[in-house]
């Protein structure tokens, strides 16, 4: 368990469902974490649980995400792996979606993600190493009934990831996003049993994902295991979609 030993991480939105799930799998294998999130009793309490650090973040604020990574790299000495993962949703079909509905999950998970993939590549291109993992979805290949934000976004965040891939491989930074189907974390055991059930049918391994199922490829592409690894989209799935 020492893929990460003396490696730094950011993991944004870290505290609870898929992100917390990647900052337990990253300080199982060695890695000093910064549990970023805008909930800054939750992350606390799981930093403090996880022996990592914390510090309330707001991914959409251009100095907030400077200052998480100056800090990140004041403290612990280098920032090695930076995972953009916060999220939210804001479901409703057109009749009903506002543009703030639109714009605050573009702002969240596309603006978000860049302004992390900048503040840290800046700080990797120096140190001529690093890995950006951005927390796409399936949504983002197929598109969601009532998610035309949600979609929008996460399909944006693939063409962000393969362009700032082309922009850092030269100084030995990589960037790779993973598109997750239906896990089960507070996000998807939100929605009503029918829309569950309806995803359930689609697949083929015929179970939602555990959140440790998609920290595990995070920790894959965190790692020197995916040294050659750089542009690419996972999808962790059960086979939906494939
Ligand atoms: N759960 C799934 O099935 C699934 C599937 C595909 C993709 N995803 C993506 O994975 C990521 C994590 O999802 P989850 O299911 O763990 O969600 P979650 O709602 O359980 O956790 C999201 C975390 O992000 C934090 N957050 C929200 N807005 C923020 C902001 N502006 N700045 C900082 N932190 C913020 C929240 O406080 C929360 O702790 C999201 O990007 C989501 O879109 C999840």
């Amino acid at each position: 368990m020492t893929l990460l030993k003396g490696r730094v991480a950011v993991v944004t939105g870290g505290a609870q469902g898929l992100g917390l799930a990647i900052a337990e799998t990253f300080v199982a294998h060695g890695a000093e974490v910064m549990l970023a999130d805008l909930n800054l009793e939750a992350a606390e309490h799981e930093a403090q649980r996880l022996g990592a650090a914390a510090c309330r973040c707001d991914v959409t604020d251009e100095d907030g995400m400077s200052a998480l990574v100056d800090d990140t790299v004041r403290r612990f000495g280098a920032l090695d792996i930076m995972v953009n993962n916060a999220g939210i949703t804001r479901d409703k079909t057109m009749r009903k979606m506002t543009s703030e509905d639109f714009r605050t999950v573009l702002d969240v998970h596309v603006y978000g993600a860049w302004l992390g993939t900048r503040a840290a590549g800046a700080v990797m291109r120096e140190q001529g190493r690093g890995s950006i993992i951005t927390m796409s979805s399936i949504a983002g290949k197929v598109g969601n009934f009532g998610q035309t934000n949600y979609s929008a976004a996460k399909a944006g965040m693939v063409g962000l990831t393969k362009a700032a891939a082309k922009e850092l491989a030269g100084s030995g930074v990589r960037v790779n996003a993973i598109q997750p189907g239906l896990i089960r974390t507070a996000m998807t055991e939100a929605m009503p049993q029918r829309a569950w059930d309806s995803k359930l049918a689609e697949i083929p391994m015929n179970r939602a994902g555990e959140p440790s199922e998609v920290a595990s490829v995070a920790l894959f592409l965190a790692s020197d295991m995916s040294s050659y690894l750089t542009g690419t989209v996972m999808e962790v799935t059960g086979g939906r979609y494939m």
